[in-house]
Formats: structure tokens, sequence, C-alpha cells
């Protein structure tokens, strides 16, 4: 009786407790062929009341078997199915383009309709590189430790401070006529603030041939601010750069109307976009092309200030925080 008590109590989580339970009771050194053993050494009037008693222990016990052992088939089973194979999935969290890199797309795909190709170079450069075959004298302030990021002096080896040391690369190896534009990241030891950064992105552009003149050049910036902006009121300025001449200033006039954040264009209508020029003379020899029988332009422009004004960013610090609630609105951008 102490048994069917036992037998009636048991469960088990696990098969292999489950079979220790059976050969206990049923198996054949097992508790009830023991009783059965013991069956014809109890004295007869006794022999009905125990042969009761090990039978129904005998039932129960096999009962109990069948019992758990279906359930744990079962469990096993719905651990080797994979449910609803039919049902929709968990979403995917999709990423999005950095804003500089739909506007870096957006810009090498309007020069390349007009055939200008890529090129890159590297971003730690050497002297002549970023300066000397720029025409930048060496008492020139550019030049200064203040605005640039020196890995070694003497030799000088430094981050390069614009992509303009990609064109000389280029030109260095290319015969013209050449069309390219150079995108790429550069560095200036500048104070971090709304407006600028230590690190920036440029894409310079770069076009030798016969006979290039200043109106090539302009042409070529109305037709890049119309695809890019959609309008093209521009105006240059002069200005000087060491390794163009003559130089100018572009800027792009936005109609007061335009609703542009006040940060970026501190409240004027003309707003400036980039540098430009006629590449000098000393900079196309330094570089191996003939000045006498070759001239051409170049420009160069900050992607982070095309973006801020595209997207009405106001402040440039947006670009490197990578807060997925400032990237994740330029998923619908392309
Ligand atoms: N290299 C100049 C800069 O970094 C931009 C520029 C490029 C100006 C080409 C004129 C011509 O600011």
């Amino acid at each position: 009786k102490e048994h069917i008590a036992e037998v009636e109590k048991f469960e088990a989580k696990a098969k292999e407790e489950l079979e220790s339970f059976r050969i206990k009771y049923l198996g054949k050194k097992g508790i009830l062929n023991d009783f059965f053993a013991e069956f014809k050494n109890v004295p007869n009037e006794m022999k009905k009341e125990f042969g009761q008693t090990i039978n129904a222990l005998k039932n129960k016990a096999e009962a109990k078997v069948t019992e758990i052992r279906e359930v744990l088939e079962n469990k096993e089973e719905d651990k080797g199915s994979y449910g609803d194979l039919t049902r929709p999935a968990e979403p995917i969290a999709l990423g999005s383009r950095h804003p500089i890199s739909l506007v870096k797309n957006q810009i090498i795909e309007i020069f390349s309709n007009i055939g200008f190709n890529v090129s890159e170079g590297p971003e730690v450069e050497d002297d002549w590189h970023n300066f000397t075959a720029l025409n930048l004298p060496e008492y020139h302030p550019a030049r200064d430790m203040q605005d640039t990021f020196f890995v070694q002096t003497n030799p000088d080896v430094l981050l390069r401070t614009h992509t303009s040391s990609v064109q000389v690369r280029y030109m260095e190896n290319t015969k013209p006529p050449i069309r390219t534009i150079s995108p790429g990241r550069v560095f200036r030891n500048e104070a971090i603030s709304a407006r600028s950064h230590c690190i920036f992105h440029q894409v310079e552009g770069l076009y030798i041939d016969k006979d290039v003149s200043f109106a090539d050049l302009k042409q070529t910036l109305l037709y890049f601010t119309k695809e890019m902006f959609g309008k093209s009121k521009i105006r240059l300025r002069p200005s000087y750069f060491p390794f163009t001449e003559p130089s100018a200033e572009v800027d792009i006039y936005w109609g007061l109307n335009n609703e542009i954040d006040y940060r970026i264009t501190k409240g004027t209508g003309w707003l400036e976009i980039m540098g430009c020029g006629m590449v000098d003379p000393n900079v196309l020899e330094n570089c191996g092309i003939d000045a006498k029988e070759y001239s051409g332009f170049a420009f160069g422009m900050g992607i982070e200030r095309i973006a801020m004004l595209l997207y009405q960013i106001g402040d440039i610090r947006m670009f490197y925080e990578n807060d997925v609630r400032f990237l994740e609105q330029f998923k619908s951008a392309l």
C-alpha cells in the first residue's frame, strides 16, 4: 500500500527518470516481480487481499508510465517544431545613408554627367602634395602649425588640409585632358563649434585641357548649382588662393523667403559655397604639365556646408555624433 501511494505521487521531468521508475516497479528484478514471487509464501487467508493489492499496484504503475511517457513525448515534439512558418517575420531594422554620403554621391553624379571621373588619395600627406606643389610659399599662414595637424616634422608628414593634394597626385600621373573630382576627408586644427570642425569633407574639381577659360569655369558652376540646388543665381567674388590665378569665391543666392535657418545664413541672401579659380601656371609646371600648352580651372567645396543648406542642419557637429534620431531622418532621401 505504501508503494501504491508512492506510485500515485510519482512525477518525472525527463525520460531517464521515468525509465528508472519503470525498472524499479515493472522491471524483471522489479518490486512487482518480487511481490509475485512472494505470493506462494503468503498464508491462504491473506492470498486474496495480497493478490488484489499487487494487481492494483501493477495497474497503477503501468498507467503512470504510459501517462508520463505521453506528456514527455508531446513536450519533445513542441521543441522540434517551428510553429507556423507562414507567420510574418520580425521587421528588420534598416539603416540609412549618412547625409554626407548622400550629398557626396549627388555631387559625384552631377559631375560624372559632364565627364568628370572620381580620384582619391591618402589622408596622410607629405609637404609637397599638400603645400609646395600647390604654390604655397613657406611663410603662408595655411602652413602654420595652428591650422595643420602634423604627424611628423622634418620632413613634414601631415593630415591633408584639403583634397587639392589629390589633384597634384592626379596631374603628376595623368596627361591632359583631365576632368576629375576628388572627394574626401580633410583635417584642420580648428576649434570645434556649430559652424566648424577639425574634420570635414571636401569635393575638389579639376579641369585641364587646351584653351580652358574662366567662362568654362563659370558655366560649369552654373550647371552644378542648378543641378544641386535647383537654382543657379550665383555670383563670383574676387578672392585669393595660392594655387589659382585669378581666384574667386562662389556665392549662391537663397531668396529671403527660403525660410533658411538663420544660424546658417546669418540673415543674408548670399551664401558662400565654394572657392575656385584658374590653375596657376606654376602649379601645372610643378606637376609636369606644360603651362604654355594647357590651362585649367579648379574648384573646391565643403560637403557639410552644402548638406547643411540642403537639409537645413544648424550644427555641423551633428554629422559626427551619429545620433540615430538625426540619422534616421535621412531614411527616405536617396
Ligand atoms: N583648396 C581650397 C580649400 O581648401 C579650395 C579651392 C580649391 C579653392 C580649388 C580654389 C580652387 O579651401
